[in-house]
């Protein structure tokens, strides 16, 4: 009988879905029908833009007693450009207003890289230098307020963790970055599983909405060898794959049958010979953040600096 791997717990001692709904462009309907087909892992953020929409599905659906709120594991972000100590606050606030809750599970700092307070979109002009320990220590006292049970950071090197667990009193519950066969990450997951910081996939399917690369993991010839192996598509290998590496997994869908796929992946797993093809995979970073570089007058000039060489 397979583990089947539901949770994962967190150094909070709460319990984090292993597979949550990535938001990124998906709807109103699509959230709502998420939470039908047994979804109870939400992974918003403000920088999506569907805050809002998300709140009310979440308040037809707790209201309507279709789910209850302590039922439900919801994530967000803050964005690059709220990251002033006073702003930390007030952007949890708009968010918890936004989503209509009184809590969020887990909070992220969503990338470590700041943007000037009136230029939320990175691009050239827009960046100013990191303060992450400031940043940290407001974000501490979010959770020490109660309103944020969890904080984590995302999209943070392993350099970039050990920098921040130097300074942190509260150590990150989570790092969530791209994670799936062909972007490992097995030197930054041994490192946050060393230090009781759980791992979060995001792009498990290898996609971002702009610039689909998702055939580059779902038609991987190992994935699919395996997947014809067990009798389950490619997209429930890579998800399963992932549970039993110890990480959750955060894929995206707006399509029902899709969706309840995605959710098929706790009654069977990946026998060892199988799980161990997966370290053959050459690795190739899918999500390269270029956004977030700017050679003339960023704070990170290339994109070694902004992921400390693990490109
Ligand atoms: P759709 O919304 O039409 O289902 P990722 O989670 O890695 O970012 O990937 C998201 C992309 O993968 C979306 O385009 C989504 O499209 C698609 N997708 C989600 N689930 C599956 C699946 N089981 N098989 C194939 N594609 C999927």
């Amino acid at each position: 009988m397979a583990e089947e791997i539901r949770f994962f717990e967190l150094n909070t001692g709460a319990k984090i879905p292993s597979v949550g709904l990535g938001t990124y462009a998906v709807d109103e309907a699509g959230i709502e029908q998420a939470i039908k087909v047994g979804y109870r892992h939400i992974d918003c953020a403000s920088i999506y833009g569907n805050q809002k929409e998300i709140g009310n599905v979440l308040k037809k659906m707790i209201d309507g007693g279709m789910v209850k709120r302590e039922e439900l594991f919801i994530t967000s972000k803050l964005w690059c450009n709220d990251h002033l100590p006073e702003d930390v606050p007030t952007a949890l606030d708009k968010t918890l207003q936004d989503l209509q809750i009184d809590y969020v599970d887990l909070y992220l700092v969503h990338w470590p890289v700041s943007l000037k307070k009136d230029s939320p979109k990175p691009k050239p002009g827009s960046f100013t230098k990191p303060d992450i320990p400031s940043t940290w220590k407001a974000m501490e006292a979010l959770y020490h307020s109660g309103r944020a049970r969890a904080i984590g950071v995302s999209n943070f090197s392993s350099k970039k963790l050990e920098d921040l667990l130097k300074v942190a009193l509260v150590v990150p519950a989570v790092n969530q970055v791209e994670c799936h066969p062909l972007w490992q990450q097995r030197h930054l997951l041994g490192l946050c599983k060393s230090k009781g910081v759980h791992l979060s996939g995001y792009s498990p399917l290898g996609s971002q909405v702009k610039g689909d690369t998702r055939q580059k993991v779902l038609q991987n010839p190992i994935v699919t060898h395996v997947a014809e192996k067990l009798g389950k598509s490619p997209a429930q290998v890579v998800l399963r794959w992932g549970l039993q590496m110890g990480h959750s997994v955060l894929p995206k869908s707006s399509n029902e049958a899709r969706q309840q796929e995605n959710l098929d992946v706790f009654d069977w797993s990946i026998p060892e010979n199988l799980f161990e093809k997966f370290s053959e995979i050459p690795q190739e970073k899918l999500v390269r953040g270029a956004d977030f570089v700017d050679k003339t007058c960023g704070f990170y000039k290339t994109l070694e600096e902004l992921w400390d060489d693990e490109v």
